[in-house]
């Protein structure tokens, strides 16, 4: 009876080990706008999941990363922040989300990144990355690391 208890309790530390990678609290990366920065990319198609304004930043490890065609070493982070389009498309409109890829060999459920989604205040906004995130990451760059940009998006030859 009491080695059956041992057996639940450890396959439920198990499975409350599992969640807990994932669900570990992430915070949004602090001087982020510091790191190399993509140009300004301006998607006007208001059909799109893109559409507004939005930059791409790369700490050094990801730079690194873009640079050997999007072979990314673990710990890289990319930050996209996005912003609206008021009237003219030149002019940046209010910040309205933020989202964060984190290489981390544990996420294997998102092909080793970790996917994060943030408000505008910083604070996560507690998407399920595995349902939200990772699909078209896996079906624009599956062979690209998942990072759908590429070291053009940064100048960079
Ligand atoms: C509808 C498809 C789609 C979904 C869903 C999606 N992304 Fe992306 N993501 C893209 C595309 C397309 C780009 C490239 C944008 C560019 O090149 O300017 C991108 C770029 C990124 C980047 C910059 C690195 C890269 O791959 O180019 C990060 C970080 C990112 N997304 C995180 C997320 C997170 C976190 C979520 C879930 C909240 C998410 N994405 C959901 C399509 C998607």
């Amino acid at each position: 009876m009491m080695k059956f208890a041992v057996v639940l309790l450890s396959a439920w530390l198990l499975c409350f080990a599992a969640d807990a990678v994932q669900a570990a609290p992430i915070a949004l990366p602090k001087g982020y706008n510091a790191w190399k920065k993509s140009e300004r990319k301006v998607v006007t198609d208001k059909s799109s999941l893109f559409y507004g304004i939005h930059y791409i930043y790369a700490d050094k490890k990801a730079v690194s990363g873009y640079q050997a065609d999007n072979r990314f070493a673990e710990g890289s982070r990319i930050v996209v922040e996005f912003f609206n389009i008021k009237e003219n498309p030149a002019v940046d409109g209010p910040k309205n989300m933020v989202v964060l890829m984190q290489k981390d060999k544990r996420q294997v459920k998102t092909g080793g990144w970790l996917f994060a989604g943030f408000g505008t205040d910083g604070k996560p906004s507690g998407i399920d990355p595995v349902t939200t995130c990772f699909g078209c990451h896996q079906k624009d760059a599956s062979q690209r690391d998942f990072v759908i940009s590429t070291k053009k998006d940064f100048g960079m030859k």
